[in-house]
C-alpha cells in the first residue's frame, strides 16, 4: 500500500521551501521519493532545506525565484524542463500576510498579498500546466488556509486571496482534467513565522485551543498526510477539492 503514496521518480516544484510549512513539505516529499525543486527568494535558507534533504539521502535542488516576478517564473520553468524534462507535481505554498484593518490598509499592501497568494499560483499553474497537459500527467496542490473558508478581522487581503485560490483550484480541475488534478489544502493555525504574533498572544492562543476540536495549535507535520494524498497516485480521482486540515477549528461554532 505504501506504493500508493510514493513519489518515486517524480519531480516536484515546491514554492516557499525555505522555512515553515514549506520546509517540512520539502522533507516529506523527498522522503516519499521525489526530487524536490525548492523555490523561494532566500537562497541560503533554501540551501539549508536542500542540504537537510540530501543528509537524509534524498534529492533536492535550489530554484531562486520570486513568485511574483512573472518573467522569472517563465524562465525558471523553462530551465527546469530543460534540465529535468518534466514537473510532475507543483505545490503552490509560498505566501505572505499583512495585518491591518481595511480602513487603514493601503491598496499596495492588499495587492502584494493577492499577487503572492493568488496571482503567482495562477501563473505557475498556467506555465507548468501546459507541460503537464502535454505529458498527460500532473498534480497541482495549492496551499490555501482555513481563512479560505471563514474570515477574520485585519487580514482582508489574505482572506480574499485564499478564498480566490479555492476558486482557482476548481477552475484548474475543470480545465486540466482528466490527467492533471488540482486540489488545495486549507490548514488551520500551524506554528510558523507567519503567525509568531498570534503565538505570543495568550488571549488568541487560549481561544484557539479552546475552540479547536483537537485543542491545540497545528504542527507542520500535521499536513504530511494530506500533502502526500494529493501529490501522489493515491489522489488520482480527487480533483477540485479543498481539504481542510485544521483540527476541527472551522467545524466548531464555540
Ligand atoms: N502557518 C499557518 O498557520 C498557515 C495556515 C494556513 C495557511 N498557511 C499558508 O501556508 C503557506 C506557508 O506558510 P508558512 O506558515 O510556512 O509561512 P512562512 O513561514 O512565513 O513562510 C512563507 C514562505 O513563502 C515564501 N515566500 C513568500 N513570498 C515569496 C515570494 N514572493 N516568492 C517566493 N517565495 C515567497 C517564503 O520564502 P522567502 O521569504 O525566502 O522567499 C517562505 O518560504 C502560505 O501560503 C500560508 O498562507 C499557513
Amino acid at each position: 500500500m505504501a506504493d500508493l503514496f510514493s513519489l518515486k521518480n517524480r519531480v516536484v516544484l515546491l514554492t516557499g521551501a525555505s522555512r515553515g510549512l514549506g520546509r517540512d513539505m520539502a522533507l516529506t516529499l523527498a522522503r516519499a521519493g521525489a526530487t524536490v525543486l525548492c523555490a523561494g527568494r532566500t537562497v541560503k535558507a533554501l540551501e539549508a532545506t536542500a542540504k537537510a534533504i540530501s543528509r537524509k539521502g534524498g534529492r533536492a535542488h535550489v530554484v531562486p525565484l520570486d513568485v511574483t516576478d512573472e518573467a522569472a517564473v517563465r524562465e525558471q520553468v523553462e530551465n527546469i524542463i530543460a534540465r529535468h524534462r518534466r514537473i510532475d507535481v507543483l505545490v503552490n505554498n509560498a505566501g505572505v500576510l499583512s495585518r491591518e484593518p481595511i480602513v487603514d490598509l493601503a491598496t499596495e499592501s492588499f495587492r502584494l498579498t493577492v499577487e503572492t497568494d493568488l496571482i503567482a499560483p495562477f501563473v505557475l499553474s498556467r506555465e507548468i500546466g501546459r507541460h503537464m497537459l502535454k505529458r498527460k500527467y500532473g498534480r497541482i496542490v495549492n496551499i490555501a488556509s482555513v481563512l479560505a473558508v471563514v474570515a477574520r478581522a485585519r487580514v482582508s487581503g489574505y482572506v480574499s486571496a485564499k478564498h480566490g485560490i479555492v476558486g482557482l483550484t476548481k477552475s484548474l480541475a475543470v480545465e486540466f482534467g482528466p490527467d492533471v488534478t488540482a486540489n488545495a489544502i486549507a490548514p488551520g493555525y500551524i506554528r510558523t513565522e507567519i503567525n509568531v504574533a498570534l503565538q505570543q498572544n495568550k488571549g488568541f492562543s487560549d481561544m484557539l485551543e479552546q475552540r479547536t476540536a483537537s485543542h491545540r495549535w497545528g504542527r507542520p507535520e500535521d499536513l504530511r498526510g494530506a500533502l502526500l494524498l494529493l501529490a501522489s497516485d493515491a489522489g488520482a480521482y480527487i480533483t477540485g477539492h479543498t481539504l481542510v486540515v485544521d483540527g476541527g477549528l472551522s467545524t466548531v461554532l464555540a
